[in-house]
């Protein structure tokens, strides 16, 4: 494949602008630069590839996982806060990476981005049971009641179907760990109210086997490789 037409499917721009970026000596492949346009590169796995000084791998599909922070709306035309997107470099978003499922404007925490359609079907889809975890810090102390209020199933206003925790383990006594397998709209906040108590700060700190990394501050984000999203599909650990 000729290199400018890799650097558009990864994302760089039209073709001439990446004729253009190539020409001006900005790419390079194992340290040394070239400037030819036309320059025959096999797109595969394992390519690592430099514009500008940052390295890029080569791939086909990108996963990528981002530690959101308070602030952001999970949203392509986001109305009162700034979208992710603009948390993340140029070629993804021109490659049009979209969440998987969405977290509210205040909550942070663990959120794959990626622009593999089969893969957001596959972990939207709620028979697959991928149980998404959450920090929840509540306003009022947390009681035995509660507890097993969100164990049972909750009722939600204008749905008929109890909303049932599949995890609930207490921390402190303003904190709780919660696992879903739905996505239900505002689901966490909606379940807290439920049993009379309030969200304070949330925070998704796994999804499935795959947990938010600690080293990883809010607002940053990491490639995700393909070992790593398997671990989407085993149980919370
Ligand atoms: N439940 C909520 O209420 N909000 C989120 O962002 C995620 C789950």
């Amino acid at each position: 494949m000729h290199l400018e037409r890799l650097l558009q499917q990864q994302g760089f721009g039209a073709r001439k602008m990446c004729r253009g970026l190539v020409r001006q000596g900005r790419f390079a492949l194992a340290g040394v630069a070239i400037d030819d346009p036309f320059f025959e590169i096999t797109p595969e796995e394992g390519l690592v590839f430099t514009v500008d000084g940052v390295d890029w791998p080569y791939a086909e599909k990108a996963v990528i996982l981002l530690n959101k922070p308070a602030g952001y709306e999970c949203s392509q035309s986001p109305r009162h806060h700034p979208g992710i997107d603009a948390l993340l470099p140029s070629p993804l978003v021109t490659r049009g990476l979209q969440s998987i499922g969405r977290l509210d404007e205040d909550t942070t925490g663990l959120l794959l981005l990626t622009d593999n359609g089969n893969l957001i079907h596959a972990l939207s889809s709620p028979k697959r049971k991928v149980e998404k975890r959450y920090r929840v810090t509540a306003r009022h102390p947390l009681d035995a009641a509660q507890l097993a209020a969100l164990r049972a199933g909750v009722t939600l206003r204008d749905a008929p179907q109890p909303a049932k925790a599949a995890a609930v383990e207490q921390v402190d006594a303003h904190t709780l760990l919660l696992g879903l397998t739905e996505g239900r709209y505002h689901q966490v906040k909606r379940m807290l109210a439920a049993v009379g108590n309030r969200v304070e700060a949330l925070r998704r700190v796994a999804i499935g086997g795959l947990r938010l990394p600690d080293d990883l501050p809010e607002g940053q984000w990491r490639w995700l490789a393909a070992s790593d999203l398997e671990l989407v599909w085993r149980k919370t650990a």
